[in-house]
């Protein structure tokens, strides 16, 4: 495995593979790797020939109040674990060697980003879609890695894809989860004994609105019973838990399809996010 900090560096590397036919798969992350970034970066080795992952802290998609400079990082432990699972190509730029100039263009990620995340992070998406379309303009993918776990972003992504004509197919990888049911998170370790005991309850409250909801379909009693499990389990500040269509991220109507249930939870100091997906029909 190749760890690689420069962008001519990964030039190379991605012209060599271009020039032998081989296909490559990318997995977009901000390290402090677990296991929902190794079943992507699994995935990706099955899938193609070679398997780049990325590993920046995007300061764009962090507001000045959030934890851009706390996020927790450890690139001897990421590269480890990363040749465990097959990768190719660790890229691990500076801030620098991404954003070499100050200002310049930044893409508006548009209506689907005013919702949900979007409503709490101004300008999140707008960063998350700036640094993947350049990893994309790098990296070159066939095929492209993102989890569930992050739904939205995922839908966001999607539309850029499919707007702006990148030759490449996104691959989605379902929400892997600790034993208790807390989606896996590098935010975890921020949780102190008594938040990492109270976050299952996120997961709890998903499935109990789900079943809810699939039940009777009323928005209303399903979101209901997920903000009583919440403040009954929890300390915590519910920033949303919302049931919308998928992937459009608009309201749910008798013709919807698929249904995403989604919530932000503060727990402590930490702001958790979960989902779940499911079928109406
Ligand atoms: P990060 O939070 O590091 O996540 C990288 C990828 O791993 C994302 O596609 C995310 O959805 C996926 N992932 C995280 N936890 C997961 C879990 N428990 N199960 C399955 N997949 C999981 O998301 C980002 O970084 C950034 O916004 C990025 C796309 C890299 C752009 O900076």
């Amino acid at each position: 495995m190749k760890v690689v900090t420069t962008i001519t560096a990964l030039t190379t590397e991605i012209q060599a593979a271009k020039q032998a036919q081989k296909t490559i798969g990318l997995v977009p992350t901000m390290g402090y790797l677990h296991e929902g970034h190794l079943t992507l970066a699994q995935k990706a080795r099955a899938e193609n020939d070679l398997v780049v992952m990325s590993i920046f802290v995007n300061p764009t998609q962090f507001g000045p109040n959030e934890d851009f400079e706390s996020y927790p990082r450890d690139l001897p432990r990421d590269t480890a674990l990363a040749a465990t699972v097959g990768v190719d190509i660790v890229f691990a730029p500076s801030v620098e060697e991404m954003y070499p100039h100050d200002g310049g263009i930044r893409i508006c990620a548009g209506e689907q980003a005013t919702i949900l995340c979007g409503a709490s992070r101004p300008g999140h998406f707008d960063g998350v879609l700036q640094v993947v379309a350049k990893l994309f303009h790098l990296a070159q993918p066939t095929r492209a890695y993102f989890g569930q776990k992050d739904a939205q972003q995922v839908a966001i992504i999607a539309t850029m894809v499919r707007d702006y004509n990148f030759p490449l197919e996104m691959r989605v990888v379902p929400i892997v989860r600790e034993e208790d049911g807390l989606a896996k998170s590098s935010r975890n370790v921020y949780l102190s004994e008594q938040d990492r005991q109270e976050a299952p309850a996120i997961n709890e409250a998903l499935q109990l609105a789900r079943d809810s909801f699939v039940a009777n379909r009323d928005a209303s009693s399903a979101l209901a019973k997920a903000n009583c499990h919440l403040t009954a389990r929890t300390h915590g500040q519910i920033d949303y838990i919302e049931l919308l269509a998928y992937p459009d991220l608009t309201p749910v109507t008798a013709d919807t399809e698929q249904v995403l249930l989604a919530a932000a939870v503060y727990i402590g100091n930490t702001r958790l996010i979960d989902n779940c997906i499911f079928n109406m029909k």
